[in-house]
């Protein structure tokens, strides 16, 4: 362990500025004549990525937060910490970068997906229990985003504006119950602004709410290029700025301003003990030196990740008790939709990661028929393309060794250049390629100029004509048997392709290709320093290409169609994908995009046996709702799918997940919808703390499916409500029995109202839960403990303190927030108001 008090007498000014930067994207920078070593990062927040974002070892990946959250399992969420701390030291990485406890505002925010809930104590113990879990294992966490990071559009310099209420009970909560029941060991601060200041550099944020108010010792660091200044972020206390090379922490500059006097020493020297204190902390774990990053092939991860995606999964409507299917019963099933054979593991930016292996909802359906001793009949059509862009053609290549993929050779030199230098040659699985981290140890870190060609044969399985395309960031040619067919090189127009839209559009072509046939496709790519558009990033870039057999929404439809008319059933897979929901920007509406909503209208008029999965990680409208029989919301499920989906239309898994987040009827119903996105650089979070259910509550507006609903394939009784008050806590006790012929878990959702209140208020909030697992015909007491403080307060925007008033308070129990089963009250003795976690 670091002696840190000595350390910060030896270190040298320029050694201590050295360490307040990463070293580059993944890792913080070692003094080995002091022998302090690097610490190494990795996102989260669903799975470990490991330390490459392009090319990286493939990992475990779990269900999206969204669904991870619909669990409302405690104590599974630890596990799932645990395996993500397990993975963490598989892969020699210290700290996670995760979880994300952002509010889910809108159903519109990109990144809805990889946070929790629309409910701040939802989210605060999803977080808290997932980070327990981590630093079980002794592996860092780093919460993430603080705070107000809440949309995506002009994420870096939006100014939000709230009320200090709407701060305090909605989106720092989950920050504040995260640090006081989990203290994760760092923390991430937001992208945008609070009030005119960027939070990265607040003291109002960063010094008085969390280290005085909130007493947090942990290591705070930028998000990714999320440091804007040299002297406020270190007076505010940004101890890291990630990731390295730095831009605003030069050493040069930076101690010019230390001696003269602009940034004191006691400042540098505060931050650098935070820095050492995160280098201990990562000594702790006792990971290695140079640790080969592997895969985890453990049967016992690979059970815990479909029994987390079993959970999160939620029946919404079952009419009929249409599920569970009867596997070993002779029927015919028709299987559709655009996910049905695809795999939306994750949402997309810095969540996504290369997964390990992955069952697609198809191939999931398909293994269950199989052990039913295959006496379902199936057929399968698309219906419905889903496609944003082309699709990833990784697997539909045979790379230059013969094996499915891609061959990637990077050279210095321009594809013009004869005798090109050779910088390294490797096969890829992915035709999406975003080469943000890539180092070679034939490159230098800061060399942003270089090329690759990218290649592949394709041997197509119809005969017909064939769409082929490309964006990036950089400049592309895609080739085909040495003729050019997409030039996005001599000509290009800026478009979203990447992160923060930084590429080009999706340029396009069509080929006509023959069945059998196989074809050379080579795409030429320069990095972005190439580019005519987008010039002002300073990133290596990227190229997606892709292509696909050209057909018309029409021919799908109709295909589908047929097929629906002749089988008994039929389960339709739909919904988004990383594509469409996505870290970088936020989704214009709530419409699953494409045909699908017509192939779903238009299947229910031939087949009255339809069964929907909805794959999103927020919110999307449902205007066929009313006229299929059942409904699953299957959220990105990481690597276990198409099982986890299986279960549950099977009944393999009794579904118990409830949602995390309301679904409206119209994107316009949700409480944002005037104040989402920015205006002229500002966002104003007008709906105030009447977030989610909140709103929808005390307006009286009907919504599609409610907050912490979900059905069972078996049914449960509660009963025999108690509400002790004791000095500080309340325990809640009641007893819950599965009164149906089926196991099952059932969720006990604890909401309060006060009855009366000095303050307007939700109708009510939910301040705690828990889950139990039921035999048939068995009963359980389930006794839930919160504290007085948490059950009664709210911000008191004049005192600028906690206020828990003098009163009685409703106690509300139910298993959904439309579905309240029992009703009692506790009554407090006196007013206090409190400040702290
Ligand atoms: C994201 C962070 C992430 C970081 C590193 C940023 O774009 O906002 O959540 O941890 O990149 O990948």
């Amino acid at each position: 362990m670091l002696d840190i008090e000595n350390l910060i007498e030896q270190l040298t000014l320029e050694e201590k500025i050295s360490l307040l930067a990463g070293k580059d994207f993944w890792h913080t920078v070692p003094i080995p004549r002091l022998n302090i070593p690097s610490v190494r990062v990795s996102d989260g927040p669903n799975g470990v990525r490991g330390i490459k974002f392009f090319n990286g070892v493939p990992s475990n990946c779990f269900t999206c937060g969204t669904g991870m959250a619909s669990t409302w399992n405690k104590d599974l969420l630890k596990q799932a910490g645990q395996l993500m701390g397990q993975e963490a030291k598989a892969r020699g990485v210290h700290c996670i970068l995760g979880p994300t406890c952002n509010m889910a505002r809108s159903p519109l925010g990109g990144r809805t997906f990889e946070s929790y809930s629309e409910d701040p104590v939802l989210s605060g113990f999803a977080a808290a229990k997932i980070i327990e879990g981590i630093q079980d294992e002794k592996v860092l966490a780093c919460l993430k985003h603080f705070v107000c990071n809440d949309q995506e559009d002009f994420r870096k310099g939006v100014d939000t504006f709230l009320t200090e209420r709407a701060l305090r009970e909605v989106y720092l909560k989950p920050f504040q119950i995260a640090i006081r029941d989990s203290n994760p060991k760092t923390l991430m601060t937001a992208y945008n602004k609070i009030d005119g200041e960027h939070v990265s550099q607040s003291k109002r944020f960063l010094q008085d709410i969390l280290r005085e108010e909130w007493g947090y010792e942990g290591t705070t660091m930028s998000d990714w290029f999320g440091t804007y200044s040299i002297k406020a972020a270190l007076d505010a206390g940004l101890n890291l700025e990630m990731p390295g090379p730095t831009r605003f922490r030069e050493v040069l500059q930076t101690a010019h301003k230390v001696y003269s006097n602009e940034i004191h020493m006691d400042v540098i020297d505060e931050n650098v003990r935070k820095i050492l204190k995160f280098v201990n902390e990562g000594l702790k774990i006792g990971i290695g030196e140079n640790i080969v990053e592997k895969e985890n092939d453990d049967p016992a991860a690979e059970a815990l990740l479909r029994q987390v995606g079993d959970e999160s999964i939620v029946l919404l409507k079952n009419e009929n008790n249409l599920l569970p299917l009867n596997k070993s019963e002779k029927q015919s099933i028709a299987i559709m939709g655009p996910n049905a054979k695809a795999t939306q593991d994750s949402g997309g930016g810095s969540a996504s990661m290369a997964v390990r292996y992955k069952i697609t909802p198809y191939d999931g359906i398909m293994k269950k028929i199989k052990e039913g001793g295959d006496n379902i009949v199936t057929e399968y059509t698309i219906g419905a393309l889903l496609d944003k862009n082309l699709p990833d053609v990784g697997t539909s290549l045979t790379n230059k060794d013969g094996e499915t993929g891609v061959t990637a050779t990077f050279y210095k030199d321009a594809p013009e250049v004869t005798d090109r230098r050779v910088i390294e040659r490797f096969n890829l699985s992915t035709s999406k390629l975003f080469l943000a981290d890539f180092k070679s140890p034939n490159l230098d870190i800061n060399e942003l100029l270089y090329y690759a060609d990218f290649e592949g044969s394709f041997v197509p399985e119809e005969t017909g004509t064939y769409i082929f395309g490309c964006s990036c960031l950089g400049t592309a040619q895609v080739f085909i048997d040495n003729k050019l067919i997409v030039d996005n090189k001599t000509k290009q127009v800026r478009g979203d392709a990447f992160f923060l839209g930084m590429g080009t559009r999706e340029e396009l072509a069509e080929v006509q290709l023959t069945k059998g046939q196989k074809y050379e496709i080579r795409v030429e790519f320069g990095t972005s320093p190439t580019a005519l558009v987008a010039k002002e990033f300073k990133e290596p870039g990227g190229v997606f290409f892709g292509f696909r057999y050209k057909s018309t929404p029409e021919e799908e439809l109709s295909k589908a169609v047929e097929i629906a008319k002749k089988t008994d059933k039929v389960i339709l897979v739909v919904g988004l994908s990383k594509e469409w929901e996505s870290e970088g920007f936020d989704r214009p509406n709530i419409d699953i995009p494409g045909y699908t909503n017509k192939l779903i209208e238009e299947v229910c008029k031939v087949n009255k046996n339809v069964i929907i999965i909805n794959q999103s990680g927020a919110p999307v409208a449902m205007p066929w709702a009313s006229k299929v029989q059942s409904i699953l919301q299957a959220w990105y499920g990481g690597n276990e799918l198409g099982n986890t989906m299986a279960d549950v239309i099977f009944g393999d898994h009794n579904p118990s997940g409830k949602l995390s987040l309301t679904f409206p009827n119209r994107v316009e119903d949700n409480p944002s919808f005037l104040n989402f996105g920015s205006t002229n650089g500002k966002v104003w979070y007008g709906e105030d703390v009447y977030i989610g259910y909140r709103f929808y509550e005390k307006t009286k507006k009907d919504v599609l499916w409610p907050f912490g609903f979900g059905l069972s394939y078996t049914q449960f009784e509660f009963s025999n409500l108690k509400v002790v008050a004791k000095e500080d806590v309340v325990d809640v006790t009641v007893d819950v029995k599965n009164t149906g012929d089926k196991e099952g878990g059932e969720v006990i959702q604890l909401y309060i109202s006060p009855v009366d209140s000095a303050i307007p208020r939700p109708v009510k909030e939910l301040k705690n839960f828990d889950k139990v697992l039921l035999k048939p015909n068995e009963s359980k007491s389930v006794t839930i403990t919160t504290s007085i403080k948490e059950l009664t307060s709210y911000w008191d925007g004049y005192k600028n303190k906690w206020a828990s008033d003098k009163g009685e308070y409703k106690v509300l129990i139910g298993n959904s927030s439309d579905n309240i089963l029992l009703e009692d009250k506790f009554e407090t003795t006196k007013s206090f108001n409190w400040l702290g976690l």
